[in-house]
């Protein structure tokens, strides 16, 4: 079974990870920062921590937020675990992201921060929305499925995520990535008072988790995992995110476990090598796809986008269910991120109704394009998924 994500592990992130008693959270940041072209990067044990810690480090009477409907719902909760008040706005059908026209209408002389996000890695004018604004709104870029030094410099700060299905991974982890002084103080002092070292207990469970990551993908494992499950209901018990509650993760105030900062400084030689890769299988899906006369019809794609760094090949196709199916009994896993958009989920039924985000979360489908596969393998990807329709 060909899996739907898989993170970019070799023999140098399991020798990196199993190199005890060296790594250091400062240098991974040094590393980090200059790779990105950043003159300060703080690493946090989730992305959602970036925001969250940001909006904790800079007291103000404001305390409204702004992000896009349409994103990964560990934002909107970081935002009202912070005790803000959150607003959402819609998306555009286009390519799948809140630019300054969607942004405009919402914000207001209580907004503090607002969170531009470059979803699947497609670029939103963060240079637009900035001279358009009021100058003490603070700009966090999101940046978690757009890992690229070229992107994230607009606004006052970035988030990264290096989550287990980014760009990069460290297992979990986050990234704020800043030229700002006042915030990289701010925030590193908030980071100081708050969280701490990781337990003994966390670390170890860290360290099975990347273990399990590390193997766990293989085309045999998985596929015989994915039986398991269909038969016995394997997975049943392990849930991506809980939709109904508000929540962060339990671990969320302890750092880095040093495993990571070595598995990041690792992972970061990777990343070119990772992108271009995504391009060129976007480029390919996108050659394929576009000439098949149902694209536009029954399925839709995003325009290509030189500058996306593509995290996710994401499609829009009006029977979901049964493409997955088709797929998937050729042995290919389509995913569905994101499936869900913020205003749609039983914790935030009050938001503003954002109908394209909602269109977008019953229709999206995404077809693997990470760096392990070959070339051969998207054509036979792209060839399936045409059948599929
Ligand atoms: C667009 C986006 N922003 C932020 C995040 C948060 O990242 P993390 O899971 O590291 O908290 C994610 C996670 O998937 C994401 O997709």
């Amino acid at each position: 079974m060909l899996s739907r994500n898989k993170p970019y592990f070799d023999i140098r992130d399991l020798a990196a990870a199993l190199s005890f008693f060296t790594g250091s959270a400062k240098h991974y940041e040094r590393l980090f920062a200059k790779a990105f072209g950043y003159t300060y990067a703080l690493h946090f044990p989730y992305g959602r921590d970036v925001l969250y810690a940001l909006l904790k480090a800079l007291p103000s009477k404001k305390k409204e937020v702004v992000m896009p409907d349409y994103t990964c719902m560990v934002m909107p909760n970081a935002a009202i675990k912070a005790n803000h008040t959150l607003k959402v706005v819609d998306v555009s059908l286009e390519d799948y992201n809140a630019h300054w026209e969607h942004f405009k209408k919402a914000i207001t002389k209580n907004t503090k921060v607002i969170v531009p996000t470059h979803l699947f890695g497609f670029t939103v004018d963060v240079k637009k929305i900035k001279r358009n604004m009021a100058k003490d709104i603070i700009i966090l870029e999101d940046v978690a499925l757009a890992l690229d030094p070229k992107i994230g410099h607009d606004g006052d700060a970035a988030l990264f995520s290096t989550g287990f299905n980014k760009h990069i991974t460290t297992l979990q982890g986050g990234i704020l990535a800043t030229d700002d002084k006042n915030i990289y103080e701010k925030v590193l002092a908030y980071r100081n008072k708050a969280y701490r070292k990781p337990s003994c207990v966390t670390t170890i469970r860290r360290f099975i988790t990347f273990f399990a990551y590390y193997f766990v993908f293989n085309r045999i494992i998985y596929g015989l995992l994915d039986y398991a499950n269909a038969r016995f209901g394997l997975l049943k018990r392990i849930k991506r995110h809980n939709y109904s509650k508000i929540m962060l993760p339990k671990d969320h105030f302890e750092l880095f476990s040093k495993f990571q900062t070595r598995v990041g400084v690792a992972q970061l030689k990777k990343y070119k090598e990772i992108n271009k890769k995504r391009m060129r299988y976007a480029r390919r899906y996108h050659a394929l796809l576009e000439k098949d006369k149902r694209c536009g019809k029954s399925f839709f794609l995003v325009p290509f986008d030189k500058h996306s760094t593509y995290s996710h090949f994401p499609i829009r196709v009006k029977n979901r269910d049964i493409v997955r199916e088709r797929m998937k009994a050729k042995g290919i896993e389509a995913g569905t991120t994101l499936d869900y958009h913020t205003s749609g989920l039983p914790a935030y039924k009050k938001l503003k109704k954002c109908p394209h985000s909602a269109k977008i979360a019953s229709e999206i489908i995404n077809l693997p394009n990470y760096p392990s596969l070959k070339m051969k393998d998207i054509d036979r990807i792209a060839k399936v998924f045409l059948d599929a329709i």
